[in-house]
């Protein structure tokens, strides 16, 4: 197994993770010392709010926030104040400005998550922040990153219900593992970087979960090996095959390569029953709806496989955000990089970039289902069971007639239907059905179907329901049923009703 070694032992992490925390560096602690500003600030990679925050105080908290936090120069004997011997903690400390002063040369970050399976306090360690309070500074060709929006993005729709194996692909700073660890038993984590496998591992030893660290690219380091959960949040940002290419989010292939490769190779990986989620981008092209393209790479897997593209940028926006990202606003290569850029992009024929999400799902049925949403509406946190309900939804969405009318549906509880139209009015021009939960799908319905789909509770079949509605509105209960199955289709396969009996 891969060690904390090359930064710090497993035993010195604990011991340092003992030391932290009885210094109040945890998430809470540093929270409430900080304050909101202080703490949104960091977010923003912006230190002076919580400089501020900190005037005049000396302890060791302070110590360790100004230290890991705030990456400033600290007393090397308070430093010690805080941890104890610095000795064997050399390999994260550097030497600051003045001779009796030391730094941070890894980041440490408290980081608090809640899940289904309760609340978690801990640390993450990845490279320092390059870019902190808009220093123009490019990051080391093996930097390691930290907690980012795409990170916390991946852990939000993670399914998190208990499971044997889970593969963490391309670990980085081993966030996604410290998440896994709450609800996997083995937590398998990968990268291409030996420096990110040091870090996930110093992660892991920190938070005193066990993780199997390992190096090498793609499922190159898990050959012959199956889990029930793979996730990743691959190095997917799409740029020309020039030697400044950054490890932590590109990788050696031709335009969306490599995501493609994680998608194709997902099945070989999966257990019966097993699950890939991926963060990504793809290349929308000009002769090439997206979907038709992720189709390609999806059929053959033969699993079903729930999409959703989140933005669509074009080529241009898309290429001023990462090299903002890589620190180069600002600098004469600026103009060069854009250019050779924007030209490999038009050589590709790539005329947009898509963002979004892939769940695979090795349910093994012979047909599979396949959905692709644009879907750039805001979302609840907490997406796991939304993306863990798909398979069968879909599959509910296409029983035939009598098994859907012989069939005691539930509303889910999460619904709620809003009315609108003009003050005063004696009816709503429009009835919506929507779900608080998830996606936050939402549906305009009519009467029958807002009655029909209101009475599911879970005790009456389908059929049952809209003849009693028929009956009431004085309608023929046939010609309801004809009416009403196409459209409460799409409620069954977007979650909003469920199958209780009958099946
Ligand atoms: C965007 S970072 C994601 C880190 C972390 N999983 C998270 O959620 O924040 C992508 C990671 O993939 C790693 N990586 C790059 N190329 C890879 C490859 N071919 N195989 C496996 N990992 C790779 C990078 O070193 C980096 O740590």
């Amino acid at each position: 197994m891969w060690q904390a070694a090359g930064v710090l032992s497993v035993a010195v992490a604990h011991d340092l993770a003992d030391r932290l925390r009885s210094a109040g560096y945890s998430y809470d602690a540093v929270a409430e010392r900080l304050g909101a500003e202080g703490l949104d600030g960091l977010a923003r990679n912006a230190t002076i709010p919580a400089d501020r925050a900190l005037a005049g105080a000396r302890d060791p908290q302070v110590t360790l926030i100004r230290a890991f936090a705030l990456q400033q120069d600290v007393p090397a004997a308070a430093l010690t104040a805080a941890l104890g011997d610095l000795e064997p903690l050399a390999p994260i400390l550097a030497g600051g400005t003045d001779a009796d002063t030391v730094r941070a040369a890894i980041e440490i970050r408290p980081y608090a998550f809640t899940d289904d399976h309760g609340e978690h306090s801990g640390w993450l360690a990845s490279d320092l922040t390059p870019t902190l309070d808009g220093r123009l500074a490019e990051p080391r060709d093996d930097f390691v990153l930290g907690l980012s929006p795409a990170s916390v993005t991946l852990a939000q729709l993670t399914m998190r219900n208990p499971r044997a194996r889970a593969l963490d692909l391309g670990a980085g700073c081993g966030i996604q593992s410290l998440h896994l660890a709450t609800h996997i038993d083995h937590v398998v984590a990968t990268d291409l970087n030996p420096r990110a496998c040091t870090m996930t591992a110093l992660t892991a030893a920190l938070n005193g979960i066990d993780v199997d660290v390992r190096q090498g690219s793609l499922y190159q380091p898990v050959e012959g090996e199956r889990f029930d959960l793979i996730v990743t949040n691959p190095p997917y940002v799409m740029s020309p095959p020039d030697a400044s290419r950054l490890v932590y989010r590109e990788g050696s292939f031709t335009a969306d390569g490599l995501v493609r490769a994680v998608v194709t190779g997902a099945a070989a990986h999966l257990n019966p029953g097993g699950a890939l989620q991926v963060l990504g981008n793809w290349a929308i092209t000009v002769d090439q709806p997206w979907q038709d393209r992720l189709a390609g790479w999806i059929a053959p897997t033969g699993c079903d496989a729930l999409v959703l593209q989140r933005e669509r940028l074009d080529p241009f926006e898309y290429i001023e955000i990462w090299l903002a990202d890589a620190g180069l606003v600002g600098t004469p290569d600026y103009a060069v990089r854009y250019a050779e850029w924007a030209d490999y992009f038009e050589a590709l024929g790539i005329v947009g970039v898509g963002l979004g999400w892939l769940t695979l799902y090795n349910t093994g049925h012979a047909q599979p289902e396949v959905r692709f949403d644009d879907w750039p509406h805001q979302v609840h946190a907490g997406l796991g069971d939304a993306f863990a309900e798909f398979p069968d939804a879909a599959r509910a969405a296409r029983l035939p007639d009598d098994t859907l009318l012989g069939t005691a549906w539930t509303l889910d509880p999460a619904v709620t239907s809003e009315a609108l139209g003009r003050p005063g009015a004696a009816d709503p021009e429009h009835l919506v059905f929507r779900r608080g939960t998830g996606f936050s799908r939402a549906v305009e319905v009519d009467t029958a179907l807002a009655a029909v789909t209101g009475a599911c509770d879970g005790d009456l079949p389908l059929g049952v329901l809209i003849d009693a509605v028929a009956d009431l509105l004085d309608a023929d209960a046939a010609a309801l049923r004809e009416d009403l199955l196409p459209r409460l289709r799409p409620l069954l396969a977007d979650g909003y009703l469920r199958r209780v009996t009958g099946l």
